[in-house]
């Protein structure tokens, strides 16, 4: 048994003053402190975050860190940092933020120091990318590499591809860049059909490197380099490797000097910090991927060093608490106002749903409360032509992250404004929302007769006091791009420590994985095993079909 977070007495305090703030609008809150800005909302070096737009004021806020100190967050936090094995139910250290540390102060982790092993793999990430983008790395033919394919799945994929997205107003022509991902023969066909085999190299990323969708992926891609070579040896010139199973990546065929490494104490979902991040260094240069890596320490510091009350990832944990377990919001939506930023919400919600989409607590007892919320969202501008309507008026409030950047990555004439008027108007329109009066007033101007006003008054009423954080970076560079994923990095650290969850393994994923791989045996033999009778039926369906 460990003592229920429930128990605290912030806990319960701020029960209290969640049902005293369900009954207030955002707006009054705003009415009634001309200063509410500037109380809540924090500037550091390229980042403003802004969270006057949530529903808390100043004593939810203190309470909110009052738990966060009940809970020994700090302890936890230097626990992570210090290499303490806080993955228990795997018994691993989690130490992602060891993979941008530019210090030399030893972390040890059973008898050896990462640090050490940590820069002597980015020195040979660095030496690789060299080799590649100056053209003396060579493929079969003696041709320079024009193409990398990056065949990875899920942490293995979605941190690299979200990163080259977002950072790919500043890559050279060097190279091109090209993701496989999913077990969908179509994609992999489609990226391939555009290739030259002789000019092409393939990065091979999974950690455990027996993912059955990576694994399939990269025999095909084998087949097509082999089937254009005429020569199995081009594939130790074309094929290189990012795991930790140095076994199955030799059994595979890939030589021991083409593999990158990455350790256990390194999760899927937080390593694009490692080799993984090399289709990123392949395709912005090493130079940006250490920008890269430095944006992400600045925040690894301020993490640690900036007081709870101060500190942005802390906060961000502790909102998103608030609004889950106290206020009942089940959702949470990501609004980049950037298109760099599309892969975002899809790069969060593994962060965040695979860590923290759990109800058992650190001693595996079922937790009372509503712990992460559903992570979604797309480009606010998309969004606000498919979905806002459901943010604006729909029954269920969504809580949202609107992000944006005061300079864009690309300067064309009058776009800027408009892009950034939408993103001010929105949060402002979800916060205020509109009463009947102002319904009233807009439509007597516009000579609506009265019968049809009061018609309309519902249908055009917006409730308003819809939460929302608004974060403004400088501009989205590689620096900017690391500082923002360290912080929803952390956030979801504090998160797990707050509501007891084990963040950093990920057994609910095993299960479905486990089942896939004997029903694939059943539909090679064409049988349908012992399975209940619509998952029997389903199978039977597709196998008559398929014959
Ligand atoms: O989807 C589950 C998962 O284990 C993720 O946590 C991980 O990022 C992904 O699969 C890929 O795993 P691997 O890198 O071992 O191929």
């Amino acid at each position: 048994m460990v003592a229920s977070r429930s128990q605290l007495t912030s806990w319960q305090r701020l029960q209290k003053q969640a049902q005293g703030l369900k009954n207030t609008h955002l707006k009054h809150l705003f009415a009634a402190d001309a200063s509410r800005f500037d109380k809540l909302s924090l500037a550091i070096p390229g980042v403003l975050f802004d969270y006057s737009k949530q529903l808390i004021d100043v004593q939810v806020r203190d309470t909110l860190v009052e738990l966060a100190e009940q809970c020994d967050l700090a302890q936890w936090r230097d626990k992570m940092f210090a290499g303490d094995k806080i993955n228990f139910t795997e018994q691993r250290a989690v130490l992602h933020t060891a993979l941008r540390n530019p210090g030399n102060v030893a972390i040890d982790v059973d008898g050896i120091n990462v640090v050490e092993q940590v820069h002597k793999e980015l020195a040979k990430v660095a030496a690789f990318v060299d080799k590649v983008r100056s053209g003396q790395w060579r493929g079969y033919s003696d041709k320079a590499i024009r193409d990398v394919v990056s065949i990875g799945v899920g942490g293995s994929n979605l941190g690299p591809q979200m990163a080259t997205e977002a950072l790919a107003s500043y890559a050279d022509d060097t190279l091109n860049i090209h993701y496989v991902s999913n077990v969908d023969g179509v994609q992999i066909a489609q990226v391939l059909k555009q290739l030259n085999p002789e000019t092409t190299l393939f990065v091979v990323s999974s950690k455990t490197f027996t993912t059955s969708e990576t694994m399939t992926n990269a025999a095909t891609a084998v087949r097509w380099l082999k089937e254009a070579a005429k020569d199995d040896g081009a594939v130790a010139k074309h094929f290189v490797a990012v795991s930790t199973n140095l076994q199955k990546t030799a059994a595979f065929g890939i030589a021991d000097e083409n593999v990158f490494t990455m350790w256990d104490w390194v999760g899927g979902r937080f390593s694009m910090w490692s080799a993984i991040g090399l289709p990123i260094a392949l395709y912005l240069g090493f130079d940006a991927f250490s920008e890269l890596l430095a944006g992400a320490f600045e925040i690894d510091e301020h993490f640690r060093e900036a007081p709870l009350n101060a500190n942005i990832p802390v906060l961000m944990g502790l909102l998103s608490v608030w609004n889950t377990s106290f206020l009942d919001h089940r959702a949470q939506v990501i609004l980049p106002y950037d298109q760099a930023l599309h892969m975002l919400p899809a790069y969060l919600q593994q962060g965040e749903m695979e860590s923290n989409g759990k109800a058992v607590n650190f001693a595996g007892e079922p937790v009372p409360y509503t712990t992460v919320p559903l992570i979604w969202g797309m480009t606010g501008i998309n969004g606000q032509h498919a979905f806002y309507q459901y943010l604006h008026q729909g029954t269920t409030i969504v809580p949202a992250d609107f992000i944006a950047s005061v300079e864009p990555q690309t300067e064309v004439d009058g776009h800027h404004h408009v892009l950034m008027s939408n993103f001010f108007a929105q949060s402002e329109a979800m916060m205020n929302g509109v009463d009947a009066e102002q319904v009233r007033a807009d439509l007597l101007q516009k000579g609506v007769s009265e019968q049809q006003i009061e018609e309309l008054i519902p249908h055009k009423l917006h409730q308003g006091n819809r939460p929302t954080t608004s974060i403004i970076l400088d501009k989205l560079d590689a620096r900017a791009l690391g500082r923002l994923i360290a912080l929803y990095e952390h956030k979801i650290f504090v998160q797990g420590i707050i509501l007891q969850i084990c963040s950093f393994d990920q057994w609910g994923v095993e299960l479905g994985k486990g089942l896939a791989k004997n029903i694939e045996s059943e539909l090679r033999a064409q049988s349908v095993g012992e399975h209940d009778s619509s998952t029997q039926g389903l199978m039977a369906y597709y196998l008559n079909k398929r014959r």
